[in-house]
């Protein structure tokens, strides 16, 4: 019988095997490894529920909220998946829904999640739409221009044990970005620097971004609806970090929807994201 429960971390022997056959190409082989990816200074934040079938854990679904100025508070799917052995027998929907019960709970407006395309056909079942594109740009950081300004301040912040509040956000990065890229910094995952802007005292935005071994970086920005009016800056002060690494180069993944405002900064090569975002509204 099916039995959807909180996760615990024991959890990660049977989730092993649901990793291979469903996430091979995260090339996991340990439950150590598992292990790893449902611990971290930011992950207690996220709900995490299995399905169990006759004392098996067969599937599981990783989810939290997220604030958003412009449409209320989400809910955000980072992972679903089920044992290949067990797919197509209603667990993943099972799963979702019961995700999407303590979500309504929290108030959310819409729940989110970034599908796969072979995934996509499965979301479509269970009343997702698709919502927008994801665009992945890049450029080489010589090309991002040096930004200064007397009104915006930027500092580098590197004591963080977990997560500001204040970082918790998301309004023109696609919903859960920041945060991520954010948490693998300050969990030792992955090297790289978080930078804070602000006016006059006032947040106005964040930046993360991190070095992939010397090959490229990765950037997310974001900001706060009183600091739109400087988000080509916040942009440009974020990518521009990757010139302190020598990196080749450096890419984010953006809703298209604001796609302009990181065109202002320069001119990125473009290319459409494999990830399709999937919508429900509640
Ligand atoms: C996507 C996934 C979680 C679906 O799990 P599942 O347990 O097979 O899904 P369900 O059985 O609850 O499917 C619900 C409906 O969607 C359909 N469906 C599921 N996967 C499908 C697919 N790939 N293509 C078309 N339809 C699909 C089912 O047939 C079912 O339809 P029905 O209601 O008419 O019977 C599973 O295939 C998986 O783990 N995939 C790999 C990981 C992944 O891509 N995760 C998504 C990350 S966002």
């Amino acid at each position: 019988m099916l039995k959807i429960r909180n996760g615990r971390l024991e959890d990660c022997v049977d989730l092993l095997t649901v990793y291979m056959g469903t996430h091979w190409e995260k090339g996991l082989t340990t439950v150590e490894e598992v292990k790893d990816l449902h611990r971290g200074s930011n992950f207690f934040r996220w709900g995490w529920l299995v399905a169990e079938i006759d004392n098996r854990v067969v599937g599981e679904i990783i989810f939290r909220t997220e604030r958003n100025p412009r449409t209320g508070k989400l809910g955000l799917i980072r992972d679903i998946g089920v044992d290949v052995r067990y797919q197509k027998q209603s667990v993943g929907k099972a799963l979702t829904r019961a995700a999407e019960e303590i979500l309504r709970e929290k108030e959310v407006s819409r729940i989110i999640a970034d599908s796969p395309p072979e995934a996509y056909n499965f979301w479509m079942k269970i009343n997702y739409f698709s919502r927008g594109e994801l665009v992945r740009i890049q450029c080489n950081p010589k090309d991002v221009p040096s930004r200064r300004s007397r009104i915006v301040k930027t500092c580098e912040v590197n004591d963080l044990q977990s997560m500001p509040r204040s970082m918790r956000f998301s309004n023109i990065s696609h919903p859960g970005l920041l945060v991520d890229t954010a948490s693998s910094i300050i969990d030792g995952k992955k090297k790289g620097s978080i930078l804070r802007f602000t006016t006059d005292d006032e947040c106005i935005g964040f930046g993360a971004i991190i070095s992939n071994n010397g090959s490229g970086s990765e950037f997310i920005a974001d900001v706060t609806p009183s600091g739109e009016d400087y988000a080509d800056l916040i942009i440009a002060k974020t990518a521009k970090f990757a010139s302190k690494w020598k990196s080749k180069n450096v890419a984010s993944r953006i809703p298209k929807d604001q796609l302009s405002r990181f065109m202002e900064v320069t001119d990125w090569s473009l290319e459409t994201d494999r990830q399709i975002p999937v919508t429900r509204l509640m």
